[in-house]
């Protein structure tokens, strides 16, 4: 694995915490004329790697997306919005958890629609693993999150699938 500088070594998770927020065409929707789930993981995908590349300073690729849970609809209309925070570093791996909220912009009422996983690797300008800085642990849930976050990579790891 190759060494690399960064501006900081350590970083807290609210450095690189991102939240988007998209409004749901007809256009994203599934046959049933609800919002297709396809869509929502693309912009899970799309918010994670913010934060992800916000934390590492370089191009991250994604590796693994798990514990996706649909909870409720996401209806055509809808406000969507995802909030995203780093949980776990190891060298290069990097875990990101995103939480989606949809919006009834009429009624006001707001909805947690889903969650996820989503894990990316940092690389190099050579597309290799590089390290990335640590997780800089400010509060009781920055501790908690790292630490589950840690037995998640673990149990991620026994299951890999290799190429
Ligand atoms: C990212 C990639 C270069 C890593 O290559 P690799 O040969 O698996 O590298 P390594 O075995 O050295 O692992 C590097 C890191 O990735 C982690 N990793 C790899 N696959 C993983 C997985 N499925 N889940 C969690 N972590 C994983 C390893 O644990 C290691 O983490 P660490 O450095 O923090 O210890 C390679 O898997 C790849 O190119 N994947 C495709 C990524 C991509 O194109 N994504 C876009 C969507 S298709």
């Amino acid at each position: 694995m190759s060494t690399k500088n960064f501006t900081k070594s350590e970083k807290s998770p609210d450095e690189s915490h991102a939240e988007v927020i998209i409004r749901m065409f007809p256009s994203d929707a599934n046959p049933a004329g609800n919002v297709f789930g396809g869509e929502i993981l693309k912009h899970i995908d799309m918010v994670a790697g913010i934060v992800a590349q916000r934390h590492s300073q370089s191009n991250a690729v994604t590796v693994s997306m798990d514990s996706v849970n649909f909870i409720k609809p996401v209806y055509v209309g809808n406000v969507l919005k995802l909030n995203a925070r780093i949980n776990y570093v190891h060298n290069s791996s990097m875990e990101i958890e995103v939480k989606a909220e949809a919006e009834d912009i009429v009624t006001g009422i707001r909805t947690i629609t889903g969650t996820a996983f989503v894990t990316f690797v940092a690389l190099d300008k050579n597309g290799k693993p590089t390290p990335v800085p640590k997780l800089m642990l400010k509060t009781d849930e920055d501790r908690t999150k790292f630490e589950e976050g840690k037995f998640r990579m673990q149990e991620r790891l026994n299951h890999r699938q290799k190429a």
